[in-house]
Order: structure tokens, then sequence, then C-alpha cells
């Protein structure tokens, strides 16, 4: 088989990009190895950017999500017991938080994609690239584990499989540069079946650690926690950690928490990591493949998507036009916005956590942080514009 593009990975950066280049006429593969159910059964982040609303709306993808995504004004940053209102819509010209959880953008996705007659093989296996600096690459895979070796050449491979995926390994070591953070701590999340207690995201940060509020529908909510990223789950009763909860969220006006029964729960680590550069003769880097947020920012799905609208748009000229200074300028293209994704996620994440390696002196500074971005209507700006996404150019 021949493909103008193969994409590696089914996640929003793939399915995103195999829709983007779909509506300029050119056609591609997805290879997932994982099934459909898995894909689409994942719990991973909440919150879309202003611009991703905007480009699923003009990709006629946005219908569910308009109906039953939760659509906030701002959020409340809360420490000392006090509680601050961020609001977004009146610092960023009306621009809103939306919350629709990103295994319902992968259904959506998925679902349109299949019905346009796209092809996604999920479940394969033994994923390897070839020929990645010549002009015709080729990815080999089975379609089961058992199954035989298949190969397709390609004009370009997107590598759009996360971040243990091997499309960043196929980059030679001496020309990737890869710059990384381990957070000491983690996210402990969890699902509930319980009404929204408050109808905004609350981040709080607590000298018990760091907790936030989100949502996903009117009878399930989402919270997190921050632990130990070594502790184990098992560790977590639901007691316990609605008692952590209750501690780190609550604020002097007497608001409190609803509980109801906990469906879900996990713990993840937290880094940041970001690869230069994203291209290497015809495989581009995009999401996680080639960088990673900690999630105190709600980037890191948005970032994924910001980079395929570059890449589509890059392939698209060079395929329809010979155009190549779409493909040269990728990677520095992409990296601007992905450093400013980092400085803020980094920013958020030290300022609202606590991090017991830290000097005493750095906490203080994290505290004054926070005591200057709720006064000050610049930095709350600054926040807030950050949050609801820099600006990005969409196609008509
Ligand atoms: P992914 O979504 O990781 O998709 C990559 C796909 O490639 C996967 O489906 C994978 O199965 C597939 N793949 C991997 N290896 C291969 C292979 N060898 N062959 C074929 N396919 C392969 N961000 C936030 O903003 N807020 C959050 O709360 C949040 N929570 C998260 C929780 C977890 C547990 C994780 C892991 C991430 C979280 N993120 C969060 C980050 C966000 O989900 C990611 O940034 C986003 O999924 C990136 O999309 P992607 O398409 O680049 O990669
Ligand atoms: C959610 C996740 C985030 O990382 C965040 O900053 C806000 C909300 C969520 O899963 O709802």
């Amino acid at each position: 088989t021949r493909k103008p593009v193969g994409i590696i990975g089914a996640g929003p950066a793939g399915l995103f990009l195999a829709h983007l280049l779909h509506r300029q006429g050119i056609d591609s593969i997805i290879l997932e190895s994982r099934s459909r159910a898995d894909v689409e059964g994942t719990i991973r982040a909440g919150v879309l950017e202003q611009w991703v609303v905007d480009l699923m709306n003009r990709m006629g993808l946005g219908e569910r999500m308009m109906r039953e995504g939760h659509f906030h004004s701002g959020i409340t940053l809360r420490f000392h017991g006090e509680s601050h209102h961020i609001d977004m819509a009146e610092l960023t010209d009306g621009k809103r938080v939306t919350v629709y959880a990103q295994h319902e953008v992968i259904r959506d996705l998925i679902a349109a994609r299949l019905e346009d007659g796209g092809e996604i093989l999920f479940g394969v296996s033994d994923v390897h690239l070839h020929g990645i600096e010549s002009d015709t690459p080729r990815i080999t895979f089975r379609r089961s584990a058992d199954a035989p070796v298949e190969e397709i050449a390609c004009d370009f491979i997107a590598g759009c499989d996360g971040f243990h995926g091997p499309s960043r390994q196929a980059i030679p070591a001496a020309v990737r540069q890869e710059h990384q953070i381990v957070y000491p701590f983690g996210w402990l999340g969890i699902l509930a079946s319980a009404p929204p207690s408050h109808h905004e995201l609350i981040y709080a940060s607590h000298e018990r650690g760091f907790a936030l509020l989100s949502t996903r529908s009117p009878d399930v909510q989402r919270l997190y926690i921050q632990v130990d990223p070594k502790d184990d789950i098992a560790n977590w009763s639901d007691a316990r950690i609605w008692s952590e909860l209750h501690s780190r969220l609550e604020d002097k006006s007497g608001w409190s928490l609803i509980e109801g029964p906990v469906f879900q729960k996990g713990i993840i680590a937290m880094r940041s990591f970001v690869c230069e550069t994203m291209r290497h003769g015809r495989l581009f880097l995009a999401g996680d493949a080639a960088h990673i947020v900690p999630p105190t920012g709600a980037k890191g799905l948005n970032l994924a998507v910001a980079d395929v609208l570059v890449l589509a748009q890059a392939l698209t000229a060079f395929l329809r036009r010979g155009d190549e200074d779409g493909l040269n300028g990728y990677s520095a293209r992409c990296l601007r916005r992905i450093w400013r994704a980092e400085r803020f996620s980094w920013y958020m994440t030290t300022m609202m956590h606590l991090n017991p390696n830290e000097s005493t002196f750095e906490q203080r500074v994290h505290m004054a942080d926070l005591d200057y971005v709720v006064h000050s209507r610049a930095a709350m700006t600054a926040l807030a514009e950050n949050y609801v996404g820099l600006p990005m150019d969409i196609p008509a």
C-alpha cells in the first residue's frame, strides 16, 4: 500500500491531523496500537482552549461538544482559605473555559473519520519506521500480534504516538536535544458520581498540597489531589481521598464539597519535556511524542492540536504546490508556541504545588506569585490569556 501520509497514533494529534488533511483532499492512514474501546475509554485531559473549540466547530465536529460541554467564564484560585475569582471572559474579550473530556473529543473524531471513509487500524503491533531520511519512508506493522508483517510506503510519516511511542526514538540521538524536568509530585485523579459542587473549576494551593475541582457532566465530577507519584493507589481509600479533598478545597466562606461514589481512580506522574528538533527527514513529531507539560495549565491536548494544525498546512503546501517552506519551518514554528505553553504550565505547577525539595525562599516566592496574580489586573490578564489559549490562526 502507498499513502501520502502515514500517521502513527490515534490520540488527539493523529486524529485531528487526519481530519485536517482530509479537508484538503489528502489521504492518510492511522496505525494505533490500542483497541478502539481502549482509546475511547482512557480518561485524560478535560479543558479545551477557545480556538480548539472554534476549530472543531469550523470542521463540523463540534455538535456534541456544544450540547454536552461546559462553558465557564472563569476559574477560582483558592489559597490561605480565601477564594479569588479570575474572570477569563472579561479579561480576554469573551474567551471561555470549555470542559469537554478528551475521550469525548476522541470519540467524536473517530466516528467522523470512519464516516468519511478514513482508515484507522486499531490494535496493530510491531510498528517500525524505516527510511525517514529518504523520499519514501515506510512503516511496517502487524494487524494483530500473530498476523504477517505488512508495509505502508508514504511520502511523510507523522509521529503522533505519544511520549512512549517509537517515533521520537527513530530520530538519531545525535540530532535530538531533549530538555526535561521530572516533578517530585503527581496527581491522584478520581471520577465520582455526584452533582457539581461549584459552577466553575477551583485550583487550590494548600499546605497539604494542591487540589483541583473539575467536572464532567451534571452527574459526574472530576477531582485531583497532589500526591507522591510513587504512591500506590491501593493506599488511597475513597474516605481518605475525600478527607484530603475537603481539607484542601474548602475555604472560609462555608462552601462545601459534595461527595459521591468514586468509580475511577489513578495516579499520574508529572514532567515537563521538550524534544528539539521535531522533524527529521520525512518524519514529523506532533503532540506528546515531542513534548509533555504537567497538567496544571490544561495545555497538553491543546498543544497537540496546535502542532498538527501547523503540520497539516505544511504538508498541504508541499503535496499540492511543492512548497517546502512550511516543512522546513515546522519545528521552529511549533517550538515557539510549545515553549510558551511549557513556561505557563511550569509556572502554574510550581506556583500551586507544595514541593518538598524547594527552599523556604522558593516556597515564599510562589506565595508572593499567587498574591500578585489575584491582586494585579496585569498579572491576572497574563494568566487568563495563557489559560484560554494564546492566539492561533485557524483556517477558514
Ligand atoms: P496521545 O493521546 O498519547 O496519543 C498517542 C497514541 O499513540 C495513543 O493512542 C497510543 O496508544 C498510540 N501509540 C503509542 N505507541 C504506539 C505504537 N507503537 N504504535 C501505534 N500507536 C501507538 N493534559 C491536560 O491538559 N490535562 C489533564 O488532566 C491531563 N491528564 C492526563 C492524564 C494522563 C494519564 C496522561 C497520560 C496525559 C494527560 N494529559 C492531560 C495530557 C494529554 O492527555 C495529552 O497531552 C494528549 O493526549 C496528547 O495527545 P497526543 O495525540 O499527542 O498523544
Ligand atoms: C482538568 C484537567 C486539568 O489538567 C486541568 O488543569 C483542569 C481540568 C480536567 O480533567 O477536568
